[in-house]
């Protein structure tokens, strides 16, 4: 009863922000992501016997409390599909700062569904898998898959049609992205406080489920042609979007630092300059500087020259979770 897995982060042009179901942790938005291939977490779960209580171990370290109860709440779920009571060891490893935004709730929670459903025999089709890593977290049925991949809101009360599914393989269009890191300290309001305090006090809120479908649109046919510059204007739109609603919460929800901006302003900059990038920024201070084919190094070069970027990480588009071992 073990397996190992391995998932990348995935980093969202069009942002899901705001849930629709709490319990069942549905979208009140759709989604679309790229998922990363240098940037992992592997997670190892052996379900043991004897063990008492789950354990989660993070980095060769045992987990904090709030980590633990999130995994064992998301492991009950596993037991109950498999209709088991046994404990289990995880033991998971991110090769990124944790908590930083850089999603590692995505890859932790893609990598710990295909490991846990190996360990316990379920063989479980796809939209299952999405069904049941959403209620880890809501990005997570996103590193499921590789490339581009939408994450649909859905309709159903019961959640069974918010699942993922890849709209293009990393090869059909082979982008390059550079994270540049601003900060190492984990971020002050997570994702899942943030989108719900926006819900509650943002007047912002209502426009921005309103609108989102129209940004999703534009983002598939910009995808299914190709189209940089569309992909580009839409994603920078769906970013700054969400930022505008976080920002107009109550109390405010303040995701950039002096070199958030620093980086956001170099990649408009290069752009002007005919260099085919755009950036992202997610619940937290890095800037994620997605370009065309060929051109990570030029953008990596011009963000790691910058007084407040502390480091900079280039990354292709990768494949979705996998067993690596057992
Ligand atoms: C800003 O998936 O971390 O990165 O469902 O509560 O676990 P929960 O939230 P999470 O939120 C991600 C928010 C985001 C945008 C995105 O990835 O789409």
């Amino acid at each position: 009863m073990q397996a190992f897995a391995q998932a990348q982060p995935n980093i969202a042009l069009i942002k899901y922000w705001g849930k629709r179901d709490l319990e069942l942790n549905l979208p009140a938005v759709g989604s679309i992501s790229v998922t990363l291939d240098t940037l992992w977490t592997r997670t190892q779960v052996v379900f043991l016997d004897d063990a008492e209580e789950d354990l989660l171990i993070l980095n060769g370290e045992p987990a904090a409390a709030e980590q633990q109860r999130r995994v064992s709440a998301y492991l009950d779920l596993m037991r109950a599909k498999a209709g088991v009571q046994t404990r289990a060891r995880v033991d998971t490893e991110n090769n990124f700062p944790t908590a930083a935004g850089l999603a590692s709730s995505a890859s932790g929670f893609a990598a710990l569904t295909v490991a846990s459903a190996e360990a316990l025999g379920l063989a479980l089709p796809p939209g299952e898998l999405c069904e049941l890593a959403r209620q880890g977290s809501g990005s997570a049925p996103r590193s499921l898959f590789g490339g581009f991949v939408e994450m649909s809101r859905g309709r159903l009360d019961d959640g069974s049609d918010a699942v993922a599914h890849q709209i293009l393989s990393p090869e059909e269009w082979p982008l390059e992205v550079v994270v540049a890191l601003t900060s190492l300290s984990p971020k002050s309001v997570g994702s899942t406080a943030g989108m719900h305090r926006s819900q509650e006090s943002s007047p912002f809120y209502e426009g921005w489920t309103r609108t989102a479908d129209a940004d999703l649109g534009e983002a598939r046919v910009a995808l299914a042609s190709k189209d940089f510059d569309r992909l580009a204007n839409v994603s920078e739109f769906s970013c700054l979007k969400m930022h505008a609603v976080a920002l107009a919460s109550r109390p405010p929800l303040i995701y950039w630092n002096p070199a958030t901006l620093q980086a956001l302003e170099r990649v408009r900059q290069l752009r002007r300059e005919g260099v085919p990038v755009f950036f992202t920024i997610d619940a937290g201070p890095q800037v994620k500087a997605i370009s065309a084919p060929g051109y990570g190094g030029v953008v990596a070069k011009a963000l790691g020259e910058l007084d407040g970027v502390q480091d900079v990480t280039t990354s292709g588009l990768g494949p979705g979770a996998r067993l690596i071992g057992s």
